[in-house]
């Protein structure tokens, strides 16, 4: 096996995340939307997520200020209104968005933005300051999905209907979820699956044996 040196600036397109609008209120009070692909669950239980925000965003501002943040989930179908929110600072990227506030936000502080398929909002957990960006935790305090991108009991999300928009700094390129290849945690993952790949496409231990 040959394994060549790569940059950082190379490397950081290997990990594949889902694009995000995060909604903010500014201090006017209208809605904020930025795109965030640097978006990962950081705790199950209560669930709590992490975002990497780059210093100048006002998005950060905004949720330094409100103490609140939603965090809406892109996909195939509303690519352009992501890209666009993650493109500029003008204030029309917002319009992009169907704003729909939780009943118990009274001061409507923290904007959902209703055209996406899956809304979540939080309250801020903590800030954590790095060179560039800050980490910024949230603890999730409402969640809805389009009833569209459900299974038939209307219980768990099928990710082929939500068709969430992937990106990656190689390219940099956006991706589409590709063909389903196991069950996680599973003894057999592969077991039930119509094409196995072939040994070639195995990993570097199984090869050795
Ligand atoms: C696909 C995509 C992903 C992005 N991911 C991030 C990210 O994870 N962190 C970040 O700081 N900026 C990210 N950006 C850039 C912000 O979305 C962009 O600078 C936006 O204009 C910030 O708006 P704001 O100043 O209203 O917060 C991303 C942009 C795109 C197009």
């Amino acid at each position: 096996m040959t394994k060549i040196p790569l940059h950082h600036s190379k490397v950081h397109g290997a990990v594949v995340s889902a694009v995000t609008a995060v909604g903010t209120s500014n201090p006017d009070g209208s809605p904020n939307y930025a795109a965030f692909a640097f978006v990962s669950w950081v705790n199950i239980q209560p669930l709590m997520i992490c975002i990497g925000i780059n210093k100048s965003h006002r998005t950060l501002a905004n949720i330094r200020r409100t103490k609140q943040f939603s965090v809406n989930i892109g996909s195939i179908p509303t690519l352009d209104e992501v890209n666009f929110c993650g493109c500029t600072r003008n204030p029309i990227k917002n319009e992009k968005f169907d704003t729909f506030y939780h009943e118990e936000d009274k001061e409507k502080l923290c904007p959902m933005a209703g055209n996406l398929p899956v809304c979540m909002s939080f309250s801020l957990v903590d800030i954590h300051e790095y060179p560039t960006n800050c980490a910024v935790i949230g603890k999730v305090e409402y969640s809805v999905a389009d009833d569209s991108i459900m299974d038939d009991k209307k219980k768990f999300i099928e990710i082929k209907k939500l068709h969430p928009l992937l990106f990656s700094f190689c390219g940099p390129s956006y991706f589409s979820v590709g063909e389903y290849e196991g069950k996680p945690w599973a003894k057999n993952p592969r077991a039930g699956l119509k094409s196995i790949p072939p040994k070639e496409s195995a990993s570097p231990e199984d090869k050795g044996k």
